[in-house]
């Protein structure tokens, strides 16, 4: 199945959502340190790759594997060197490797695939060496949590993550899954830990602007959500009820009263 958020804008998108000092905590919490080789599994245009090679330092090195020709150019072009380096990989199948791997991180990648995640899983964990740590890091209630907006919105935002859990195989609630994915992959010295991967109160930065106001466009109109909440108030065209919408969503998300969050699950394990 096409990645759901492909699109000519996804590495902006990418970039934005991703700082360098949040994934190297968390990778760090995981065990990735200094001399390790790690792999990025599902690397988007590789600022987490980066992240991850500075976190095992110049004694260590980093792969990172994506589908996506568009952004793994990118990804060369903006960190590619002699400990960064980046493949093209379609994680469905099995990755295998010349070389073992002592970390694996699959940071938003889960969430795409609400069925087929444990065979994912086993599949690219066959270059990952026994005692490599497996760290995986999903949102959980993706897009569903806020505070002081209307119920047609809410129950429109329901609706679109309801298709595309129904029609994409993404799963919105990826995060709470994970520490299961490794139980039932018999991991040892299993740890979770959780952060708030938004936590948005007061003036809107532009970033999260941006952010939210792709990821619903795209959804909205992607899921294949009719959208009839807005019957009463725009009728029934689609465009004059996506208008609706998106400009109720602007105008709740703008406003300083807003208040929106989205838990980070993070888990990792070692391979027995
Ligand atoms: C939401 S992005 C996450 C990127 C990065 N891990 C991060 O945390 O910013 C998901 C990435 O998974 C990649 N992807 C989706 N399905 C894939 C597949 N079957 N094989 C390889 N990569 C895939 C997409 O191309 C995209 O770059």
């Amino acid at each position: 199945m096409a990645y759901l958020m492909e699109n000519s804008e996804e590495d902006k998108r990418l970039d934005l959502k991703t700082g360098l000092e949040a994934v190297q905590r968390q990778a760090g919490w995981a065990g990735i340190g200094p001399g390790m080789k790690v792999l990025d599994v599902g690397c988007g245009i590789g600022k987490t790759t980066r992240a991850l090679a500075d976190l095992v330092g110049p004694t260590g090195s980093v792969v990172g594997i994506d589908s996506s020709d568009e952004r793994l150019e990118i990804a060369r072009a903006r960190y590619g060197s002699d400990r960064i380096r980046f493949e093209k990989h379609d994680i469905t199948k099995p990755f295998l490797s010349h070389e073992e791997f002592d970390g694996m991180w699959l940071r938003f990648i889960l969430e795409y695939f609400r069925e087929g995640a444990l065979d994912l899983l086993n599949n690219v964990t066959q270059s990952l060496k026994p005692g490599g740590i497996l760290c995986l890091a999903d949102s959980d209630c993706n897009s569903l949590l806020h505070y002081g907006h209307s119920q047609r919105l809410q129950n429109t935002l329901q609706d679109i993550m309801n298709r595309l859990e129904q029609n994409f195989n993404f799963d919105p609630y990826a995060g709470r899954k994970l520490y299961d994915y490794l139980y039932q992959l018999e991991y040892n010295a299993i740890e979770v830990m959780m952060e708030p991967h938004h936590l948005i109160y007061g003036a809107l930065r532009d970033s999260d602007g941006y952010n939210w106001k792709r990821k619903l466009e795209l959804t909205a109109e992607q899921s294949g959500c009719k959208l009839e909440e807005y019957a009463e108030t725009a009728g029934d065209d689609f465009q004059s009820r996506h208008a609706a919408f998106k400009q109720e969503f602007e105008q709740f998300f703008g406003s300083p009263r807003r208040f929106t969050y989205t838990p980070l699950i993070i888990v990792r394990g070692y391979k027995p």
